[in-house]
């Protein structure tokens, strides 16, 4: 065990993208587990676009103060234990945040033995969760619908892409680059892919969706929302995971000038928040686990290597250089 705990710290709010000068990095002694928590020695983290929410104002959470670890979601082995149901030697999921040692309390999952830590952190994790109840409880694909996914090559997209397949449904991604679309039909099944970089969407959903779109699971906003909405189907439903195009901009943009067809379509737009399905984890796992086994649901991951990485992995997300789920290994 080092002697000190080394971090990565929140240096300044974030304003426009995130940049180093936002970062700075400490050694300080290893905290001490008090009763009723553990020590960890952090093995993983799970880079997240809400990261840099939490860096810069309150959202579902604080915002992180000015001087501590970054927030992030890790897996670690527990060194030192004060909670009778986490021995040491165990491994943990919770908020470890950015450094080497952490201190969680009694709520810290324990991950049952043989689970890979990649797929704990991507499929297995939030983001399976994500995928999982935000199309199946807000989208509730049909058989035979039509599904349209933005960010459709990363970690959350791709594998609601896959379970809407699952479902029956006819899948349409949305991505950056020909690479990811390529890849998105020819290794993960779906029906057909646009690069948004390159194509006009709303034609493209024009002629790919004549009869138009039955659910849009979003994880973009901005432009691509906007060309998804010219597009709904009678009574579609519209999910509003995310809108990472937007989380770098300085104000507040004004939104999407169709909502309009909503009313005309019958259509719903929701937006959700994972950590309130946690209680609902185990519903998903059966499912999630069935399919990863079968083969049916692909997982990728992006594994950065090194603590002081983490900003590196972080950008990843905002430059699109990922293909699935973005995660240190320390
Ligand atoms: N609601 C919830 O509880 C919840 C939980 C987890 C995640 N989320 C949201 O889900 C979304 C995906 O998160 P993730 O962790 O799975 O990340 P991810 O999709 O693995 O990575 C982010 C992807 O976003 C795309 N992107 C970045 N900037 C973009 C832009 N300006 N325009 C269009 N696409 C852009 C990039 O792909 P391209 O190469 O295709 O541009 C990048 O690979 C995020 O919006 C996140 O905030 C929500």
């Amino acid at each position: 065990m080092a002697d000190l705990n080394h971090r990565i710290t929140l240096a300044r709010r974030p304003v426009g993208p995130v940049g180093p000068e936002c970062f700075a990095t400490d050694d300080v002694p290893i905290p001490s587990p008090g009763p009723g928590e553990v020590l960890v020695a952090v093995r993983w983290l799970s880079i997240d676009p809400t990261i840099r929410g939490w860096m810069a104002m309150d959202t579902y959470l604080p915002a992180i103060p000015i001087g501590d670890p970054v927030r992030s979601v890790g897996l670690g082995e527990v060194i030192e234990s004060n909670v009778d149901a986490i021995p040491v030697g165990a491994t943990v999921f919770g908020l470890t945040g950015w450094q080497q040692y952490a201190v969680l309390d009694a709520t810290a999952t324990v991950l049952p033995d043989g689970i890979d830590p990649t797929a704990a952190l991507s499929v297995f994790g939030v983001t399976g969760l994500t995928a999982y109840f935000g199309l199946l409880d807000l989208g509730r694909p049909q058989p035979g619908e039509t599904v349209v996914v933005s960010g459709a090559a990363g970690a959350t997209g791709s594998v609601v892409g896959q379970i809407a397949r699952i479902k029956g449904c006819r899948v349409i991604g949305i991505a950056g680059t020909a690479e990811k679309c390529a890849w998105l039909v020819d290794e993960l099944g779906f029906d057909a892919a646009i690069n948004y970089r390159t194509d006009d969407v709303s034609a493209r959903l024009g002629e790919l969706c004549p009869h138009g779109l039955d659910v849009f699971f979003d994880n973009v906003g901005g432009d691509i929302l906007e060309a998804a909405l010219d597009h709904l189907a009678m009574r579609a439903r519209v999910v509003l995971c995310g809108a990472i195009s937007r989380y770098n901009d300085e104000a507040p943009r004004p939104g999407p000038r169709n909502l309009m067809n909503l009313v005309v379509q019958r259509g719903r737009m929701e937006g959700f928040i994972v950590m309130d399905y946690m209680g609902r984890a185990d519903e998903a796992m059966a499912d999630l686990v069935t399919w990863v086994l079968d083969g049916s649901v692909k997982f990728a991951v992006d594994v950065v290597e090194g603590l002081d990485n983490a900003p590196v992995a972080l950008d990843r997300l905002f430059s699109g250089a990922n293909r699935g789920k973005v995660m240190v290994r320390l």
